[in-house]
């Protein structure tokens, strides 16, 4: 959990490190804020001044491609300039530690940063180290929270279904590793979900799920049943050990989203994935590109929320 120094007294965002802690009604302000950017997004001139001055710095030690770029777009379709920090050519390879480099760059005039770490709580550790005026934002660190990631998948699931209240939401595939599962249940959580399913073997649930309020399926047949949204996770290979799947073939064959599966879910259900997609190991190519796919809108609406994240973030009033 982060602790809530990322909300001021008050109630402004200071930094987003985490959706733990952030009340239902800061997450609607947010989810509020992103439906006015959206229209932004539909015009020929992408481009409001609420950042004009500022200067975002995007801090990626892991690589990305949904997260960094549309943090980038976000910046710039808010006039913010954007630098976007090569960690592999940067003087991180000199020894430098990252706080004398967020020191360095805070020094350049950087007003945000964007941090994605493999090691948990790096932005965490970076937000209690540097002065008022400079905000951090998580973008993914280890197994721990990706929370603009979270907010994304729940605007998603509000703008395709409306209401939380009635909502079963299946989250499918290797939780233990997840940082967005971990950000996506809370986020559920928060806005009033009464009934969130975990599916995937027992090996990769988390070890507090019991703590979690979270019905666990190791059959997908039974965990789709009636759902109104499929969350599909990528299986996170870069944090498992040896043996935690059989073979992504027989992973594929036991928890690998298929066509027929669909007549289990509601006939409406939503399908979703926060990519980058392992066609035919998480998810059949069929069924990520059919008609119930809302993948690529997830995508778009990233910017959206990006955008209002960064402009609560700066803003005075709020
Ligand atoms: N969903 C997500 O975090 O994708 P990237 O790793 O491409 O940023």
């Amino acid at each position: 959990m982060a602790d809530n120094f990322q909300v001021t007294k008050d109630g402004k965002l200071k930094h987003l490190l985490s959706i733990d802690g952030l009340s239902k009604e800061i997450i609607i302000d947010i989810f509020n804020m992103a439906e006015s950017f959206l229209k932004i997004g539909s015009r020929d001139v992408k481009k409001v001044p609420l950042l004009r001055g500022k200067t975002v710095c995007n801090l990626f030690f892991e690589n990305s491609t949904r997260t960094r770029t549309t943090f980038e777009i976000a910046a710039k379709r808010l006039s913010a300039d954007v630098i976007n920090l090569d960690i592999p050519t940067s003087s991180q390879s000199k020894g430098e530690s990252i706080l004398d480099t967020v020191n360095n760059l805070i020094a350049m005039g950087a007003d945000i940063f964007v941090v994605r770490h493999g090691i948990p709580k790096t932005p965490e550790i970076i937000a209690k180290a540097v002065n008022n005026d400079v905000h951090i934002i998580n973008g993914g660190d280890g197994n721990h929270a990706h929370p603009t990631q979270g907010l994304l998948d729940s605007f998603t699931i509000r703008r395709f279904k409306k209401e939380f209240s009635n909502l079963k939401v299946a989250v499918v595939g290797d939780i233990k590793h997840s940082r967005v599962a971990r950000s996506e249940v809370c986020a559920l959580s928060t806005l009033g979900v009464p009934e969130i399913r975990v599916v995937g073997p027992d090996n990769l649930m988390p070890d507090d799920l019991d703590n979690l309020n979270l019905i666990h399926f190791n059959d997908l047949k039974k965990g789709l049943k009636d759902v109104d949204v499929i969350m599909m996770l990528r299986l996170q290979k870069e944090r498992m050990e040896d043996g935690d799947i059989p073979s992504e073939e027989d992973y594929f064959k036991q928890f690998g989203l298929k066509r027929d599966h669909l007549r289990i879910a509601h006939p409406d259900a939503i399908i979703m994935h926060p990519g980058p997609i392992n066609r035919g190991i998480e998810i059949e190519s069929e069924v990520a590109d059919c008609k119930q796919s809302v993948i690529l809108s997830q995508v778009t609406f990233g910017i959206a929320i990006r955008m209002a994240v960064m402009t609560m973030l700066i803003s005075k009033k709020l």
